[in-house]
């Protein structure tokens, strides 16, 4: 393993336990300003759905993209990268679903519905998605108020209609009917990547970095987004549910076109190497400092679970 990837894995390591802490603390049992009560079962069905593993890399991209910037304000980075966690968290609860996916396993435990019910789990998924927007918006975020604006509407354009929640729409209607290739990019970059180009975004935003970096880091976003799916495409193929967590094996058994599916096994793995240069390439600027972003492109593409 080279030094650098050491690196990479202690720092996704202390990064997720920053989160993890950070997650727990917002999903305890105290009553914030404002609220009335937090009923205790569906608080156990959202901490389910959050405490529960997973690699935490969103986070992690939004925390290590802010650092490459001087005097970045880190706990208002990790604030955002808790506040996309809980998007992403709720995202896989709906996702699995017996209207959606219907999956029992997630991150090696019961699914929230399977654990609860399925109430529970639309509910403690809606409870997340508003937690989310509680978490940027709170005056603990200490950012200028025109940040905290530009990131609300930025996760909001990511995670709605016109990104991850347009893209599980269209996800689904591909059980019906395969889109063509430009179809399922443009599926895959809406339910998967659009997340991810958020949070290389939301690091540049949280830094008050200039156009330009703020425009290289959404690319840079965009390149690890799709390799990302791909992965996880591949993976479904290829890996077992015990590495995964989860079920695999899924998107053949339910017909689901994907790039994977369409050109195979090999030019996947082909056209994972082209973006990761890809994502290299769109670092350079950055020389030196962007080293961790690097080997966290490597990571997405070459990722085992
Ligand atoms: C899985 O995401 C769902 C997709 C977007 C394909 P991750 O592989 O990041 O899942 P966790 O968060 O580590 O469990
Ligand atoms: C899920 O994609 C993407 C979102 C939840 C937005 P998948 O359905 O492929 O994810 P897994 O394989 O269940 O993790
Ligand atoms: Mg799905
Ligand atoms: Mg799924
Ligand atoms: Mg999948």
């Amino acid at each position: 393993m080279s030094e650098r990837h050491l690196e990479f894995r202690t720092l996704l390591k202390s990064n997720a336990e920053a989160v993890e802490a950070l997650l727990a603390s917002l999903l305890s049992a105290d009553v914030r300003t404002d609220e009335i009560a937090r009923p205790e079962r569906l608080l156990a069905a959202m901490r389910h759905g959050v405490l529960n593993g997973g690699k935490r890399l969103r986070p992690f991209l939004v925390i290590e993209t802010a650092a490459l910037f001087p005097n970045v304000e880190r706990e208002a980075a990790l604030r955002v990268g808790a506040a996309l966690e809980c998007i992403h968290c709720y995202s896989l609860v709906h996702d699995d679903l017996p209207a959606m996916d219907d999956d029992d396993l997630r991150r090696g435990q019961p699914t929230v519905h399977i654990a609860f019910d399925e109430a529970a789990a639309i509910l403690a998924g809606d409870g997340l998605l508003t937690l989310a927007f509680d978490i940027v918006a709170a005056p603990e975020t200490r950012l200028p108020d025109a940040t905290r604006t530009a990131l609300v509407l930025a996760l909001s354009r990511a995670a709605g209609i016109g990104g991850m929640v347009g893209g599980q729409g269209l996800d689904l209607a591909a059980e019906k009917e395969a889109p063509d290739e430009d179809g399922i990019v443009t599926l895959q970059a809406m339910k998967t990547g659009a997340l991810l180009r958020f949070a290389c975004e939301a690091g540049a935003i949280v830094a008050g970095a200039s156009a330009e970096d703020r425009a290289t880091l959404r690319r840079y976003g965009e390149t690890v987004g799709l390799a990302f799916q791909i992965a996880d495409d591949l993976l479904d193929l290829t890996a077992d549910a015990k590495t995964m967590g989860k079920a695999t094996g899924k998107d053949a058994e339910r017909g689901k076109a994907t790039l994977v599916s369409r050109r195979g096994q090999a030019w996947a793995e082909h056209r994972l190497k082209e973006l990761v240069t890809e994502a290299e390439a769109l670092l350079a600027p950055f020389s030196h400092r962007a080293g961790i972003l690097v080997e966290t492109a490597h990571f997405i593409a070459n990722r085992r679970n």
